[in-house]
């Protein structure tokens, strides 16, 4: 049976059996593509975000390229920050900007998705219309951690120890933003389901960089809380990047998917969930790097994982973090090429 590409994808989610795994990959649209080059060359990245017809042509680039089972809304985890009256700009190779930090700005406004993000909601509306249900639709927000990580300033330039020194100086004012935060991102992602998202993905990036007690102690019981209200409305896959050591906190978050890097031995995890006789759906995992090698070793690659899964029902292929924007087209071809190949589960 032939399924759709939205039905694999929710129902691999929701651990039922598939023709073949769902697959998507982390910053599928972007830099890696000629045509994104093109659509950049005249728009600068918030007017192209922020312009749903922009925004959904670029969401549907790689789609038409490669015909991924998920679309990713074309949008940032930053802007959330920049509604809530940080500045944001992206300098070119920088990366992106805020200005001014947290530090330097000390009220904040609630965010109003249906007034602050209304051109995401537009954006997937008009993905919807030219997806219909060949594609899922995903909408996604930055964990709190994450967020503050680019909110506050950023000694030395590495992204945590200053999201770090707010936490540890005031662990009382650190818990308090976290929860803000945590607010903000539960109607983000609200919004973007109202609006048609079939899913979302929680994106704490920064995770890895605490030690597994300050994660729970500071970013678990938020990210828990977003899951939890979330996975209400539709299935949300908690993404935790270099958390081999988070998994304990991943699990008991009870988020029904989670979305894992390569630094895990996903197969090993799969068996360990499902002998604990819960259902949770695996997203991963395969090193952004792989995608630099031969097509056919990346075929094996993919390959060998749909093998050591073992007919598992609820994984959907991925890489454990964002495509570079070097990524050659011809790595991206192959890799979602051999999963369109792949058979199904039991
Ligand atoms: O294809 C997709 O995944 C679509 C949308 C998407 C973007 N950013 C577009 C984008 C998603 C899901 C994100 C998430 C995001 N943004 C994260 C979490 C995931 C991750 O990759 O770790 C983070 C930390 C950000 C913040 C951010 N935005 C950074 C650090 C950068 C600069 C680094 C980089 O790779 O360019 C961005 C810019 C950005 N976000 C671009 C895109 C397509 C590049 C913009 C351009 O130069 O054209």
């Amino acid at each position: 049976m032939m399924m759709s590409g939205r039905e694999r994808f929710l129902r691999a989610l929701s651990c039922e059996p598939v023709d073949r795994p769902p697959v998507w990959l982390m910053r599928q649209a972007g830099r890696t593509l000629p045509e994104y080059r093109a659509l950049r060359a005249e728009h600068d990245f918030l007017a192209l975000m922020k312009t749903p017809a922009l925004a959904a042509e670029a969401t549907l680039q790689p789609i038409r390229r490669f015909g991924m089972d998920g679309a990713v809304l074309f949008s940032d985890i930053l802007v959330i920050p920049e509604a809530m009256g940080l500045g944001l700009t992206f300098e070119k190779g920088e990366g992106p900007v805020i200005a001014p930090t947290l530090e330097q700005a000390p009220t904040l406004r609630s965010v109003a998705p249906a007034r602050d993000l209304a051109w995401q909601a537009d954006a997937i509306r008009l993905v919807r219309e030219e997806v219909r249900d060949r594609q899922a639709i995903l909408g996604f927000a930055g964990a709190p951690f994450t967020l503050l990580c680019y909110m506050t300033e950023r000694p030395g330039k590495t992204s945590s120890a200053g999201a770090k020194r707010w936490l540890f100086e005031d662990p009382v004012r650190g818990l308090r933003m976290l929860d803000r935060l945590a607010d903000e991102v539960i109607a983000t992602l609200l919004h973007q389901i109202a609006a048609g998202a079939d899913a979302v993905q929680l994106f704490d990036t920064w995770a890895g960089d605490l030690a597994p007690e300050d994660y729970h102690r500071f970013a678990h019981p938020v990210n828990s809380r977003i899951v939890n209200e979330v996975a209400k409305k539709a299935p949300i896959l908690l993404y935790l990047k270099n958390g081999a050591h988070l998994l304990d906190d991943a699990l008991a978050s009870r988020a029904p998917a989670l979305a894992v890097d390569w630094r895990v031995d996903l197969p090993a995890l799969a068996r360990r969930i499902d002998a604990s006789g819960r259902k949770v759906a695996l997203q991963g995992n395969l090193d952004p790097d792989w995608l630099l090698a031969p097509p056919d070793a990346i075929r094996r690659k993919v390959e060998d994982l749909h093998a050591a899964m073992a007919g598992r029902t609820g994984h959907i292929f991925n890489l454990g973090h964002g495509l570079h924007p070097f990524t050659p087209v011809e790595g991206i071809a192959a890799f979602v090429q051999a999963v369109q190949g792949l058979g199904g589960d039991r």
